[in-house]
């Protein structure tokens, strides 16, 4: 059923155009502010590896790179706030420059869990990249140290960003008709 994904976007907020531009900055932004210093990218998998994959090959310098799996319980549109790990880093980061690469915050519980993780194995130094924003539904003081675009109170996918796993694939990021999650109105 060619489109039958398409049909469930309300708007795209971001063209592929618009987003290779912005990650391209991002990337030049970030390698500039570690010049001298190698950054180890530690990636929270499903969701940003689009954003990773994009992001690494638009810094000049030299990284290195991992992935860590977390979830928060529970289905739907809204954190639990809960959240366990999934899946741990492959190497220590003791010592390292740890920059967080994250799809987006919302709440913040996520990012906050694993900052709280990363920071008792005692790397040299973490930053946040974010590749989207959501400042509205924020229940902690927690911010990124670089945001890719800021958006509104809406559920979005695309661009690695899912809703029940789907939707990771479309190459723009746009809002999710609400009726697909909530039901006819
Ligand atoms: P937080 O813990 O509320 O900040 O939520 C972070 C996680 O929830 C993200 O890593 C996403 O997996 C998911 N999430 C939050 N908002 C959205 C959204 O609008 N679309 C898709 N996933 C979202």
């Amino acid at each position: 059923m060619a489109g039958a994904m398409h049909d469930d976007v309300e708007e795209i907020l971001f063209t592929p155009e618009q987003i290779q531009a912005r990650v391209a900055e991002l990337g030049q932004q970030i390698a500039a502010d570690y010049a001298g210093r190698e950054p180890h990218l530690v990636t929270i998998v499903k969701g940003s590896i689009p954003f990773i994959a994009d992001l690494m090959r638009a810094m000049d310098i030299t990284l290195s790179l991992d992935l860590i799996g977390v979830a928060s319980y529970g289905a739907g549109t809204t954190s639990s706030g809960e959240v366990r790990l999934t899946k741990d880093l492959d190497d220590s980061i003791e010592g390292r420059h740890v920059l967080v690469v994250e799809d987006i915050i919302d709440t913040g519980l996520t990012l906050a869990y694993v900052l709280r993780n990363l920071r008792q194995r005692a790397p040299a130094s973490v930053r946040v990249v974010t590749f989207l924003d959501k400042p509205s539904g924020r229940g902690t003081a927690i911010e990124a140290d670089y945001v890719g675009f800021t958006i509104p109170d809406a559920f979005v996918i695309g661009y690695g960003l899912d809703w029940n796993q789907r939707y990771r694939n479309l190459p723009y990021v746009g809002i999710l008709k609400r009726d697909v999650y909530a039901g006819p109105l």
